[in-house]
Formats: structure tokens, C-alpha cells, sequence
């Protein structure tokens, strides 16, 4: 594998190349994880483009040790030269001890985004899907922008997501003031205007999400090489209270 870089971050990580010659970034197995965090990761990035949502393309493969590697395309590069990347926290100038809102990255979307309403609806999308996979990694450096000239900036395609069975229900970048940290399907629906989104609208986007996060999730899971009990071990990441009043608002539609 190709040369390590220094990509921050929590687990170990290189830059390599993959056998089409495109970069990657591969993600491994640290020695005391006993849960298969790499292949739940490769499951919700695919379930996240299942569900509509714009995320990095990621896959499994074997290390030398045998151990699972997860693989995911960088984004940061357009025909070999580097694409300008800005993490949500240095995009909003936010201080790391007092971390900010989804809000507060909707607001400076609206002002620095290259077409604000479609980024504040992917947004969005990524606000209800963090809470229905119950990914409570979304700090503000696991959101990106990229440059997309002239001053402008998307998101960068969603990664590090990583959905957690057993952990207390908690944001870490918040919805809003309003709601502050709470994991809250209620409170990202009430939200929605803020995005640009109307009540309807937002309550809509949730219907096909929450269905096909139902449908899809065990195959995703399944793809990305997880055992059928490893996919039970996982079933409260995506079966759990939030996901329940989702089911229900929708019903009321
Ligand atoms: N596909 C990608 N293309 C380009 N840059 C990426 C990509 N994925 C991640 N990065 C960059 O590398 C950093 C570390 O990657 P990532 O967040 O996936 O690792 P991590 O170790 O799980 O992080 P954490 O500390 O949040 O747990 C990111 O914050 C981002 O700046
Ligand atoms: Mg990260």
C-alpha cells in the first residue's frame, strides 16, 4: 500500500493508492476494536447514497493481516490536483471548545454556497440521516466543504459516518440553539425552516428516508461483509426510539 499522510483523525489511516491507480484513503482496524467498525462504516456511507444522501464511495478489503480495511475515494482531488477543502468548523470559524450548530453551517452555506438551497436541503438530509443511524461522530470536522471556484463552496461528499448500537443519544454538532444537543427527529423537523425546508417538505424527505433506511440497511450491512450476528449486534443503531416517532410522523402525513 502506498504512503501514509497526515490525514488527523482518531484511527489509523494512510493514503493509498487502489488497484485503478485512484486515491484513497483506507481506514483500519485498531488493535482493541471489538466491534467491526470498518465494515458499519462501509455500510452506512452505502446506505447513505441509498437514501439520497451525497456521500463518499467506500469499500472493504482484506489487509495483509487479514484484518478489514475500509477504502474510501478521495474527494479532494479533481483529475490529480488538489481540490481546496475546509473542515465546517474552519468554514464557520467555529472554536473547537465551543462547537457550534447545524444552524450556524446552514447560515454560512447561505452565504458562501454555490447554489444555497440545494446544499441546505443535502444538509438536511444529512441532519435526519445522522439521527436515524445513529451516528454520534458528526463533529464539525467530519463535515467539509469543498472549493467550487469563485469564492464558492459545496459540501464535500459525507464520510466517517459510523453508527453506534450502544450509545447514549446525543448529537455533536447540535440542530439548533433550540434543541442544542438532543438527537431529536422532532427537533430536526421543527428545524426545518431554518434549512429553507417547509414542515411538508422536510416530513416528506424523512417518509422515503426512514423506509428506505428499513428496507436497505441489513443488505448494506450484509454487503459490506458483516456477519448475520454482527447485523443483530447492530440493530438498535437503526431501530431505536427516534426512528419509531419518524415512522409515526410519517404515517400522520
Ligand atoms: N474521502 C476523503 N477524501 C478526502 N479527505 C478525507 C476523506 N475522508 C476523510 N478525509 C479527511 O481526513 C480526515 C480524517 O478522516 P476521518 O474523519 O474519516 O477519520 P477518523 O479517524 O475516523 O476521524 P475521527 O477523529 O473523526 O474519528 C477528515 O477529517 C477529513 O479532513
Ligand atoms: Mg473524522
Amino acid at each position: 500500500m502506498g504512503s501514509a499522510g497526515s490525514l488527523g483523525g482518531a484511527r489509523p489511516k494512510a493514503s493509498v493508492r487502489d488497484e485503478h491507480g485512484n486515491l484513497t484513503i483506507a481506514k483500519f482496524t485498531a488493535d482493541d476494536d471489538t466491534m467491526p467498525i470498518e465494515r458499519a462504516e462501509v455500510a452506512a456511507l452505502k446506505l447513505a447514497r441509498v437514501v439520497g444522501v451525497h456521500a463518499a464511495a467506500a469499500r472493504i478489503e482484506l489487509g495483509d493481516t487479514g484484518r478489514p480495511v475500509a477504502l474510501v475515494d478521495r474527494f479532494d482531488r479533481a483529475a490529480g490536483d488538489r481540490v481546496h477543502y475546509l473542515s465546517a468548523q474552519s468554514f464557520i470559524g467555529a472554536e473547537p471548545a465551543t462547537g457550534a450548530y447545524y444552524t450556524d453551517i446552514a447560515d454560512a452555506l447561505r452565504a458562501h454556497a454555490l447554489d444555497p438551497r440545494a446544499q441546505l436541503t443535502e444538509l438536511f438530509r444529512r441532519v435526519l440521516f445522522t439521527i436515524l443511524v445513529s451516528n454520534n461522530d458528526d463533529h464539525l470536522k467530519n463535515h467539509g466543504l469543498l472549493h467550487a471556484g469563485e469564492g464558492l463552496w459545496v459540501l464535500s461528499p459525507a464520510f466517517d459516518i459510523n453508527p453506534q448500537p450502544h450509545r447514549r443519544r446525543h448529537l455533536e454538532t447540535g440542530i439548533s440553539e433550540i434543541s442544542g444537543n438532543a438527537a431529536s427527529i422532532e427537533a430536526a423537523v421543527e428545524a426545518a425552516p431554518f434549512f429553507d425546508i417547509e414542515r411538508d417538505a422536510a416530513v416528506a424527505m424523512l417518509s422515503g428516508m426512514v423506509s428506505a433506511i428499513d428496507d436497505k440497511w441489513r443488505t448494506c450491512c450484509r454487503a459490506a461483509g458483516m456477519t448475520p450476528a454482527e447485523i443483530e449486534m447492530y440493530e438498535p443503531a437503526f431501530d431505536h426510539d427516534e426512528s419509531r416517532i419518524a415512522r409515526s410522523m410519517t404515517r400522520e402525513r
